[in-house]
């Protein structure tokens, strides 16, 4: 049957960014359109309204019979395992990350659903990229497992689209920051950490180093940068590896000098881990202009903003959790 509204599929539902893309989906699209899926049952209430279906990505058949029953259009295929845990269990995330991959792409590739979104990460860059406003097209030379598989997965989507016409695409996803969902598993998981700490306990031991410069962006412009590459025609889509987004760029001690303004008790200690050596690798801000001519991407949350929407909305909750 022909049906013209949009039916989406979000992949990793229960995930930092599944969560947020869900619910603006739903808003978008309406409840009723849009279908969650993961392996771990939905993480909050307000998902309730949604149809969500237990899926383990790395079963080809059960993605099919579930892509069959709803009748999708958009797959948003966010389940993954992200640089730190990937590095404790690289084969685990190899497979994770690939072959949730090749499963989705496949699945377009035979005409299960027209669109699929698929997220990489500045993973991909490494120690030999440059490091300051690096460019679409540079080296990439990861040396992390999750970077390796990124860049695989990047170069397949491109293959796909090449070859069999699979419109896939995707976003190289900074360190993303927002308050509805926790981070799991990443190297910048201590600038959502930072702030629920702040407000649960007034200090924070940062696993980077106080210099540590990462590039970063707020949850709510990485959800729009995904749905307006979404919904760009195709012929402005000129690159079907993955675009580079930049938002914003600071230390843990500057994220900590903008808490302490707002939060005057605030302390912040540093106790560098693993992860500092693969943050270390990676660059520090970048040029998004490929994907501003393109579709007219444009961050909007500055630092300062982002830390005001964070410590109010982690306070109201802390609040409503007390009543
Ligand atoms: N936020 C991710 C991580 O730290 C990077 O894509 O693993």
């Amino acid at each position: 049957m022909q049906h013209t509204i949009e039916r989406s599929l979000v992949i990793g539902a229960s995930g930092q960014i599944g969560v947020e893309l869900l619910l603006e989906l739903g808003r978008i699209h309406g409840t009723e359109n849009v279908i969650g899926a993961d392996i771990r049952p939905p993480a909050q209430k307000e998902l309730e309204v949604f149809t969500f279906e237990h899926l383990n990505i790395l079963n080809e058949d059960q993605l099919e019979e579930v892509l069959r029953k709803h009748n999708i259009d958009t797959v948003y295929n966010l389940a993954a395992m992200l640089s730190a845990t990937a590095e404790k269990y690289p084969e685990k995330g190899w497979d994770l990350n690939m072959t949730g991959l090749f499963n989705t792409l496949n699945a377009a590739k035979k005409g299960l659903f027209k669109k699929l979104f698929w997220p990489s990460s500045i993973a991909v860059f490494g120690p030999t990229t440059p490091k300051e406003n690096v460019p679409q097209s540079t080296i990439t030379e990861p040396t992390t497992v999750y970077g390796i598989s990124k860049l695989a997965g990047e170069q397949w989507c491109a293959y796909y689209q090449k070859q069999y016409g699979v419109d896939v695409r995707s976003i190289r996803y900074p360190g993303l920051i927002g308050h509805r969902s926790e981070p799991g598993g990443g190297t910048t998981d201590y600038a959502v950490d930072i702030f629920f700490k702040a407000i649960q306990e007034g200090k924070y031991t940062s696993f980077l180093a106080e210099d540590m410069r990462l590039p970063m962006m707020y949850m709510e412009d990485a959800i729009r940068a995904t749905i307006e590459l979404m919904q760009a025609d195709t012929e402005k889509i000129s690159v079907r590896t993955s675009y580079n987004i930049n938002g914003v760029d600071f230390t843990p001690a500057e994220l900590a000098e903008q808490i302490c303004q707002r939060m005057p008790e605030f302390e912040i200690s540093y106790d560098p881990d693993f992860r500092q050596q693969i943050a270390e690798t990676w660059p520090s801000s970048i040029d998004d202009s490929q994907a501003a001519n393109d579709w007219n991407w444009r961050a909007k949350t500055d630092v300062n903003s982002l830390v005001d929407i964070m410590l109010t909305a982690i306070q109201k909750k802390k609040e409503l959790a007390e009543t």
